[in-house]
Formats: structure tokens, C-alpha cells, sequence
């Protein structure tokens, strides 16, 4: 089973999905903490709802953007976990700090990287003119957004799209992909060789095909 520490800052929308493909038997995993920068996140009040330990942490008290880092990987590390998987969370972890975790360590991205980092990717992308936007899956490093990529799902931008618009349609597929990619981390499928991420055949699934 794996388990997993989630880290949020806003709405929890993919920390709902990855909660409900656990609830509904299809990833192997428990949700150890979900902790997040900002005590008012809707995110923090679904896993109280839920009855997942739900952790606020403060980044703004005395000892300043080091301390609030130190004192979540502290954090992390007491409740303990096989990953960390970051779901909308507003902070770049600092490298210095968290290389030391071992563990793999996931993010979401509304965009098909390289293309389009950042806080406004959706936007970005409309901005741009491109025809086809996504959502990326990838492992954490120390650049923003700049990880080995594991998944991608890439999604038509429409003529009519606006922000809210083509947010929405990107959101959906990320509430299938994340929970996706958690079932091949919990299953040992997805082996890491420098910046390249192969996922193995299910062996549980007849044919062993992907997915
Ligand atoms: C999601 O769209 C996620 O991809 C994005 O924030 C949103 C969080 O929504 N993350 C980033 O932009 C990271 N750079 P949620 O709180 O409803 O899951």
C-alpha cells in the first residue's frame, strides 16, 4: 500500500481524486497527512471531513522561508510516507532541503511541459495560440515545474476557449491522470533513469499492457 503525504494550498481537487480512486479500490495507497501553506485551503477542510490528518503550516512565522521549509520536511518526515505528492501546492520546495527526502516526490502541472511553467500556465497557453495544452505528471527536482516527466494528457485548446474554459476541460484529465499515475508508483511500475521515466506492463493485467 502506498503511502502518501499531500501537500496542498488551495481548492483540493486532485487531492479529492486521488481520495476517491483509494475509496473506490482502485490505487492501493492511504493518505498519511494532507499539509498545507494556507490554513483557510478548502483542500485542509476535505481532509478533516474525511478524517485524514490535516496539517496547517505556517510559512509565515519568525524564522522566516528556510525555517518553514525546515519545519515541514521535519513534518514530512515524523508522519512518515513512501512519496510525497504535491497537488496545487503554491511553493517551489526548497532543494537544499528537501533532496534529503529519498523518496519519490510528484507534482501536477496544468500545462504539457517543458511548455508553459509556472503559476498561469492555462493562461500562458491561450496567450501563446497554442492547439493543444495538457496536463503533466512529473517527479520533483529543484527547478520549478522542471522534473522528469512521468504522464501526459494533452487536451484541444478550443476557438472559443477562455481561461476558465479550457481550466476546467484540463482539470478533468488531471483528476484521471494523477490518480493514474499514483496505481503505477503503488505497483512499482515506473522506474526513473535520469530525466527519462519508463512505466513497466501491468503484470496484474492480461496482455500486460500499459495503463
Ligand atoms: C491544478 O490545476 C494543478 O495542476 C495546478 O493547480 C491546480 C490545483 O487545483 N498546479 C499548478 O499550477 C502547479 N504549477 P486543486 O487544488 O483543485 O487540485
Amino acid at each position: 500500500m502506498l503511502a502518501m503525504i499531500v501537500l496542498v494550498s488551495g481548492r483540493g481537487s486532485n487531492l479529492m481524486s486521488i481520495q476517491a480512486a483509494i475509496e473506490k479500490g482502485a490505487l492501493d495507497g492511504r493518505i498519511n497527512a494532507v499539509i498545507s501553506n494556507k490554513r483557510e485551503a478548502a483542500a485542509l477542510a476535505f481532509a478533516k471531513e474525511k478524517g485524514l490528518p490535516a496539517v496547517w503550516m505556517n510559512p509565515k512565522e519568525e524564522d522566516g522561508r528556510m525555517g518553514y521549509e525546515n519545519r515541514l520536511f521535519s513534518e514530512i518526515e515524523k508522519i512518515g510516507s513512501d512519496c510525497l505528492v504535491l497537488a496545487g501546492y503554491s511553493f517551489l520546495l526548497n532543494w537544499d532541503v528537501f533532496r534529503h527526502y529519498g523518496k519519490p516526490i510528484l507534482n501536477i502541472h496544468p500545462a504539457l511541459l517543458p511548455a508553459f511553467p509556472g503559476m498561469t500556465a492555462q493562461r500562458d497557453a491561450l496567450a501563446y495560440g497554442v492547439k493543444y495544452s495538457g496536463c503533466t505528471v512529473h517527479f520533483v527536482d529543484g527547478g520549478m515545474d522542471s522534473g522528469p516527466i512521468i504522464a501526459q494528457k494533452p487536451v484541444p485548446v478550443m476557438d472559443l476557449d477562455d481561461e476558465e474554459r479550457l481550466s476546467a476541460r484540463i482539470l478533468a484529465e488531471e483528476h484521471k491522470l494523477y490518480p493514474e499515475v499514483l496505481t503505477w508508483l503503488a505497483r512499482g511500475r515506473i522506474r526513473r533513469d535520469g530525466r527519462i521515466v519508463r512505466v513497466l506492463p501491468d503484470d496484474a493485467e492480461e496482455g500486460g499492457g500499459r495503463g
